[in-house]
């Protein structure tokens, strides 16, 4: 539609404004994206009173290919050409903590078959595994999945009784929960070497486990909200209380954490060149990750009702700046606050 989009006019002043937009459940649910999230974008290209360019970002929780291929289905989508620079996604934060782990081995959780692998390898980790590999190696590990065809043709296979793991990463969403739970808790508890139980193992380091999505649900295109990898986090933790009588301690990154949005308003103000107090606008559907990430950072949020937000349940859990029908009528709002 075109709501809100008028004509445009001279550009006046140079942008002291910038959004970070969530996208499932903001721009796109599943593969389509929203009616609406082509008008928004397109007020942002210049379409509005101003005639003004206002710089964006994309700020997700989702993640499992490389960030210039997701950039290139979504610049299809969207009918929109975005930039790696202009994207940020739950694991592209790990390039910041890459060179503490790059020549070590680690276990890179998520995603279809060794995808994450080649992103892993393309930030700059050199030893890469997955649960797959481990399962290829000593198929006893977890009797009930057996590999598949596609699956065998992607595992790097190698004597793990000999590999000490230094890391856990959970890029993206675990496919087969339990096999991961279970390499999981054997990689931790035998302190990287998998099957050193009995040998007192003491002198290793305990194994880092860094979880990059919090997300408990998400909006896909189904009606009701999906869980998200902070479901499977509840998951490993339940099960690893149970075997061992307390949860494992961890790094989470993703929104809502400090460190995503302060990489976040990073990537903004390369884009607000100049400008000393921009003023940043978050526009998600989920109050747990996106208005509370927002708010966290000082920047002004607005909470739509195209996603996981569902105001049948009663008010947010996190108070937004505003609140609105959809990402249109977001931006519309905040260029008439701004502008
Ligand atoms: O896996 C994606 C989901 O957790 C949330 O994605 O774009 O709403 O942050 P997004
Ligand atoms: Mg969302």
């Amino acid at each position: 539609g075109t709501r809100y989009l008028t004509g445009s006019g001279n550009a006046a002043l140079p942008s002291r404004l910038a959004f970070a937009f969530d996208i499932d459940g903001v721009l796109i649910r599943g593969k389509n994206a929203l009616p609406a999230a082509k008008e928004a974008l397109s007020m942002l290209d210049g379409n509005n009173k101003f005639g003004l360019k206002i710089p964006f970002i994309l700020l997700t929780n989702g993640g499992g290919v490389g960030e210039e291929e997701r950039c290139r289905k979504l610049s299809s989508q969207l009918g929109v050409q975005i930039h790696p620079e202009q994207f940020i996604q739950a694991h592209t934060v790990l390039k910041s903590v890459v060179n503490k782990y790059a020549d070590q081995p680690v276990l890179v959780l998520g995603g279809k078959g060794d995808t994450l692998r080649t992103v892993a390898e393309g930030y700059g980790f050199q030893q890469v595994y997955t649960t797959l590999d481990i399962l290829a190696w000593n198929a006893s590990i977890w009797p009930f999945h057996d590999l598949t065809q596609q699956e065998r043709a992607s595992v790097k296979t190698t004597d793990f009784s000999k590999i000490p793991f230094s890391a856990i990463f959970v890029f993206h969403d675990p496919r087969n929960w339990a096999l991961d739970i279970q390499i999981m808790c054997d990689v931790i508890q035998s302190r990287g070497v998998i099957g050193s139980y009995r040998e007192s193992n003491h002198m290793r380091k305990p194994v880092d486990l860094v979880f990059c999505n919090p997300d408990l649900i998400w909006q896909s295109d189904f009606e009701a909200p999906r869980m998200g990898q902070g479901a499977f986090k509840i998951a490993f933790q339940a099960v690893f209380q149970a075997l061992t009588g307390s949860t494992y301690p961890h790094t989470q990154f993703g929104k809502p954490t400090e460190a995503t949005y302060k990489f976040a308003e990073m990537m903004l103000k390369r884009h607000l060149p100049g400008v000393s107090t921009p003023s940043l606008y978050m526009i998600g559907d989920n109050p747990e990750s996106d208005i509370a990430g927002a708010n966290a950072a000082g920047w002004k949020s607005i909470l739509v009702r195209s996603g996981v937000y569902d105001s049948r349940h009663g008010p947010p859990s996190h108070q937004p700046t505003h609140e609105a029908e959809d990402v249109a009528e977001a931006v519309y709002w905040a260029l008439e606050q701004e502008m």
